[in-house]
């Protein structure tokens, strides 16, 4: 699946962006929030995304890159999201955080930045529905991929395995039709991306090339 990242679209005219976001093979809709906190960038809050939300035909992959995640379940809710990522650095008490993203009627995933090892979900794989594996170091588009993170999408799978969860591999950051390629072959469910998608000349056939690989 394809999830393109929000992110790199032209903030001025979101509604001609989603216009072909809506006709095109994207899966769902990644939506970056950031906090200049955990992240040193700030991207858009809930006043945009409640406008993105409405004029939005597919799912929200919502990917909170902010402290304290667990303050904003409400917001995110409202915003008709169909998962909620969380930071698994920014989330002490994560057991409880996944567990309130699932009474409020959400899928809730746990993402991983690219120095923390897969083998810290063992104890809560089962309770969830997606792992996004971060492929750059968050807080910006349009970086590069980092390598290693095939080795983590290998070592992941063996980890949802082992511990029966049915929890889909998300990856986030440089995805292209190169790395692309090589995270479909590692084992990855669902490929964001950004900068590829929205800055090339035709956006809906960068999709569709992704889609189809
Ligand atoms: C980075 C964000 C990504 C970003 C990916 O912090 O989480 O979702 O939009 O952008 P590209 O695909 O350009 O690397
Ligand atoms: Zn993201």
């Amino acid at each position: 699946m394809i999830s393109p990242s929000l992110l790199s679209a032209n903030f001025a005219n979101l509604e001609k962006e989603m216009a072909w976001f809506n006709q095109s093979s994207a899966d769902w809709l990644h939506i970056d929030i950031m906090d200049g906190v955990f992240v040193p960038n700030i991207s858009f809050g809930f006043p945009v995304l409640e406008h993105v939300a409405r004029i939005c035909n597919k799912p929200l992959d919502v990917h909170l890159m902010i402290v304290q995640p667990e303050k904003f379940i409400n917001e995110v809710k409202a915003l008709g999201a169909y998962i909620m990522n969380v930071h698994y650095e920014a989330c002490p008490h994560l057991h409880r955080v996944i567990g309130q993203i699932h009474e409020a009627g959400m899928k809730a995933g746990v993402t991983l930045n690219p120095a923390t090892p897969v083998s810290v979900l063992e104890d809560i794989a089962a309770d969830l529905d997606l792992v996004l594996l971060m492929s750059v170091n968050p807080g910006f588009g349009g970086q590069k991929f980092i390598p290693h993170t095939l080795q983590k999408v290998v070592a992941l799978r063996q980890l949802l395995e082992r511990t029966g969860s049915k929890a889909l591999i998300e990856v986030d950051g440089g995805v292209n039709l190169e790395t692309g390629r090589q995270l479909k072959a590692a084992g990855a469910d669902v490929l964001v991306a950004g900068s590829h998608i929205f800055s090339a000349p035709d956006p809906a056939a960068a999709c569709k090339a992704l889609s189809e690989l």
